[in-house]
């Protein structure tokens, strides 16, 4: 094999599109997809690449350090691409210290065992970490994050991923451990589990159940379709340079409730319903606590840099996201069973 490969968090949302998109344009890489399988890690993300042979499932903790170090020992990776996270921040406001651990304690772990492993040899290696926009906190009406703007998180989830990002550079400057980090905007797509805005939305009009907006629906998110951002992650892994931070964005601003409106508007079109029936279902809920007003990237270093840009209109994007949940309904029954709907009943219930 060309390549070593350890991917973490291959079985959510945005590790899937990764995993999948590698498996199959490098089949001279082996690729080893590393994940705890938590709520949100689901192996039903992977079954078209499963059975290829250069594909290997590992479930594990990247907290637990032996098994890491045991993980590397076993394979002798030359190429790490994290992305194991607790990722949802509603949740990350819930129960802060699960996100510390898995986001701070599971990267600084991988880190120190990338260090431990390719200590002899740096040449050659890569840490690729995946992280957030939300790093930079929250914009007023004007301006755009770059990846000079300083750090400034504000929720749980944006301050341990602030963290994380902080040790790889920390790892790089100390021990010169290649390391790469990019920054991304919102992602959207197939496979994203349904509590998280879009799919959340899809899920409940399709049920006729009420699609909730927090505060007044004014809060602007900056999306990019999953596939650009596995597009993204391929070309900062096998080009952007050593030591670099890269923003990865659409230029999509959308305010949430014009993000619902459009969706409501596609979702009449494709269940056969009266234009207007399922914004009938938007229903304004208590604001989020800290409630970040405005995220928007500029990508341009990405694009000058490196050439990449996204591929997809919005409209496009969020057309295919709903027919791929309509032909998809067994999966979306499998992932809203059990602990998801512990969640749900919590989040919105007591409202
Ligand atoms: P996700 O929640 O869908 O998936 C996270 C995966 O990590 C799951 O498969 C889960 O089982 C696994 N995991 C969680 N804790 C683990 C642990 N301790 N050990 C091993 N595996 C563990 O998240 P996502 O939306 O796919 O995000 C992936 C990465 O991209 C995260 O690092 C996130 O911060 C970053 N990111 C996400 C977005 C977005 O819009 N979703 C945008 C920018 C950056
Ligand atoms: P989310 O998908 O949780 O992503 P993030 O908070 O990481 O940006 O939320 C996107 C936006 O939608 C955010 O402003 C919060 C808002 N939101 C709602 O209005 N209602 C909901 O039920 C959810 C989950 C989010």
């Amino acid at each position: 094999m060309k390549r070593k490969l350890l991917i973490t968090g291959g079985a959510g949302f945005i590790g899937s599109h990764v995993v999948r998109l590698f498996v199959n344009k490098y089949p001279d890489y082996q690729i080893v997809n590393l994940d705890a399988l938590t709520y949100a890690g689901n192996l039903e993300n992977l079954t078209d690449v499963k059975d290829q042979p250069n594909y290997i499932f590992e479930k594990g903790d990247i907290t637990d350090e032996s098994f890491i170090d045991d993980l590397f020992e076993k394979y002798q990776f030359d190429g790490v691409i994290h992305l194991a996270a607790e990722s949802h921040v509603d949740r990350s406001i819930m129960d802060p210290l699960a996100f510390i651990k898995t986001n701070v304690l599971g990267t600084a772990v991988l880190l120190n065992n990338a260090r431990k492993h390719w200590k002899d040899k740096m040449d050659g290696k890569l840490f690729y970490h995946v992280s957030t926009d939300e790093v930079y906190g929250s914009l007023g009406e004007e301006g755009f994050f770059l990846e000079t703007t300083p750090y400034d998180p504000r929720s749980p989830y944006s301050a341990s991923k602030a963290s994380s990002d902080h040790f790889v550079m920390a790892y790089y400057h100390t021990y010169h451990l290649p390391a790469v980090i990019s920054n991304c905007s919102n992602n959207y797509g197939s496979h994203h589990f349904p509590e998280k805005l879009i799919p959340l939305a899809i899920h409940n009009i399709k049920n006729n159940k009420p699609v909730p907006v927090y505060g007044k629906g004014e809060n602007i998110r900056d999306w990019l379709f999953v596939n650009d951002h596995a597009r993204a992650i391929d070309t900062i892994f096998h080009h952007g340079k050593i030591g670099e931070t890269y923003n990865v964005g659409g230029f999509n601003e959308w305010k949430n409730i014009d993000l619902i409106h459009l969706l409501c508007k596609i979702m009449d079109q494709k269940l056969g319903r009266p234009e207007g029936t399922s914004a009938q279902l938007i229903t304004y809920v208590k604001d989020r606590a800290g409630h970040d007003l405005r995220y928007a990237i500029d990508a341009t270093k990405l694009n000058k840099e490196l050439g990449w840009e996204p591929s997809l209109q919005f409209e496009e994007g969020l057309e295919k996201t709903v027919d791929w949940y309509l032909e998809n309904e067994t999966w979306l029954n499998h992932v809203t069973s059990g602990d998801y709907q512990n969640y749900y009943n919590e989040q919105y219930q007591k409202r």
